[in-house]
């Protein structure tokens, strides 16, 4: 399945990505952020129904001044989470970044907007992949309507939430590593349950992957290196 997920990746295909058994317990839906448009945002907000959120490696985020939001914030003072407060992952605080609008949105919310944010924040970290970092201030504002999460730095050696899953799949498959996910919630107020994702999965001809599945394939990889 690992090679199906990473294909489907690179063809700027969705994927829905289940992290762990012992973690969330989540399905988000997953696209290359470069693959976006507005009818990838409807069909999150719609069928996904979660927090819509581009991931970016912990490498382009530093290098575009885009610090985690505990960081961000601590002038704010004991409201910001710390470590121990993530209850299904205590040794790290939240993959959080800023929110940001594209500066030619106009309320940012938008499919339309929202699209044009994330898919300029693929070209910024492509140009930054080839060696080129833009000033990311000159194209986009915060606060904002698109969460950024910045992945940890050592990716799956540091921190296993869909951030730094879907950072990683990008990187093993070759593309650049912004990602956009949204996580799959169901009718009854809760996260979509594993079945629930995967029948999803079935019916509309998507790959459905597990967070151990990709995690093998990392340590497969580093192990041969
Ligand atoms: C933002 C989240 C989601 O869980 C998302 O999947 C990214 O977080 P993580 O890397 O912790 O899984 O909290 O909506
Ligand atoms: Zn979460
Ligand atoms: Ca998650």
């Amino acid at each position: 399945m690992i090679d199906e997920a990473l294909d489907a990746l690179k063809q700027g295909k969705v994927i829905l990505l289940y992290d762990f058994d012992n973690r969330e317990k989540e399905t988000d839906f997953a696209i290359l952020s470069s693959a976006v448009t507005p009818e990838t945002i409807r069909m999150f907000r719609k069928d996904g129904g979660g927090l819509i959120c581009t991931a970016i490696s912990g490498a382009a985020a530093q290098a575009f001044g885009l610090p985690f939001a505990s960081d961000a914030l601590r002038f704010a003072g004991d409201i910001v989470e710390k470590e121990g407060d993530v209850p299904y992952d205590r040794r790290n605080h939240s993959s959080f970044s800023l929110w940001v609008n594209h500066r030619n949105t106009y309320t940012g919310v938008t499919d339309r907007d929202r699209a044009l944010t994330v898919t300029s924040i693929a070209e910024y970290v492509k140009n930054f992949e080839n060696g080129i970092t833009g000033k990311f201030a000159d194209d986009f504002r915060t606060p904002g309507h698109m969460a950024l999460l910045r992945a940890a730095d050592d990716l799956l050696d540091q921190r296993r939430g869909q951030t730094e899953l879907s950072v990683a799949l990008a990187q093993m498959a070759g593309v650049t590593p912004a990602v956009t996910i949204c996580e799959m919630m169901a009718d009854n107020g809760l996260a979509l349950d594993k079945e629930g994702a995967k029948a999803y999965a079935k019916e509309h001809g998507l790959v459905f992957i597990e967070g151990q599945e990709v995690l093998d394939e990392w340590e497969r990889r580093r192990a041969a290196a």
